[in-house]
């Protein structure tokens, strides 16, 4: 279980996350949905140990994957971008096939395009076991058929292993078909938290309302 208490976060004379109680069950998805700059990526870092609240308590204990907003590449080819988290060739290899990277697997993972680059982030954190799974924002440069392979590949690892998975996203589709809890950040502070569909049916106060508009598909 996460528990947060009382946490904030601030730079200088800004508080850039406010979060008074937040307290997240082991084995749920839940998606962090808010304006850019709303503070989900700050909130990630601080669950993975990134950086460090300004104040308050949190409490947590397990393995923690993350995966940051911003894809990288190692120098060499895509297979060993994999190998390099500890993964076997066979199984990044498999990992690889799971996301229709395969053709792919000998080429420089530096020459691949964002979507795909994208897709090869998520099969290095995939590649290892966890209890909880961080994901800022895992479909954000994807199409909409790579979407739907990193929505099948996170679901599909998620009833391997059980983790709790959470992860942020600007896609309603990413929340609706991934997620079973939807926490919508408004500048630092949880404006809403519930199941996603009662969440964009219900949004409870008018900032969340017209939030939820923009996210209704
Ligand atoms: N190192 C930093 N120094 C100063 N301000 C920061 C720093 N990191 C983040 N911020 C500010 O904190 C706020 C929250 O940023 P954060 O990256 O968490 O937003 P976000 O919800 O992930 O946005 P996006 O949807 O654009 O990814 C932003 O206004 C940002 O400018
Ligand atoms: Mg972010």
């Amino acid at each position: 279980m996460i528990e947060i208490k009382n946490l904030k976060k601030y730079y200088g004379e800004r508080t850039v996350l406010d979060i008074p109680e937040l307290i997240i069950k082991d084995g749920e998805m839940p998606a962090l949905a808010g304006a850019n700059g709303s503070g989900k990526t700050t909130l990630l870092k601080i669950l993975g140990g990134i950086i460090k609240a300004s104040e308050g308590n949190l409490s947590l204990t397990g393995n923690i994957l993350y995966m940051p907003q911003n894809s990288y590449a190692f120098r060499g080819d895509t297979v060993r971008n994999i190998m390099i988290s500890g993964a076997d060739r066979k199984s990044a290899l498999e990992l690889l096939e799971k996301l229709e990277l395969s053709h792919l697997a000998d080429k420089k993972a530096k020459s691949l395009s964002g979507g795909e680059l994208q897709r090869l982030s998520l099969c290095r954190v995939l590649s290892k076991k966890c209890d909880l799974l961080l994901l800022d924002e895992p479909t954000s440069a994807c199409d909409a058929k790579g979407a739907e392979l990193v929505i099948n590949a996170i679901r599909e690892y998620r009833n391997e292993c059980g983790c709790t998975v959470i992860m942020s996203t600007h896609s309603p589709m990413l929340a609706l078909n991934a997620s079973d809890r939807l926490i919508i950040l408004n500048a630092g502070k949880i404006e809403s938290d519930g199941s996603p569909g009662e969440t964009l049916a219900n949004p409870g106060s008018q900032w969340a309302e017209s939030f939820a508009a923009g996210w209704k598909i």
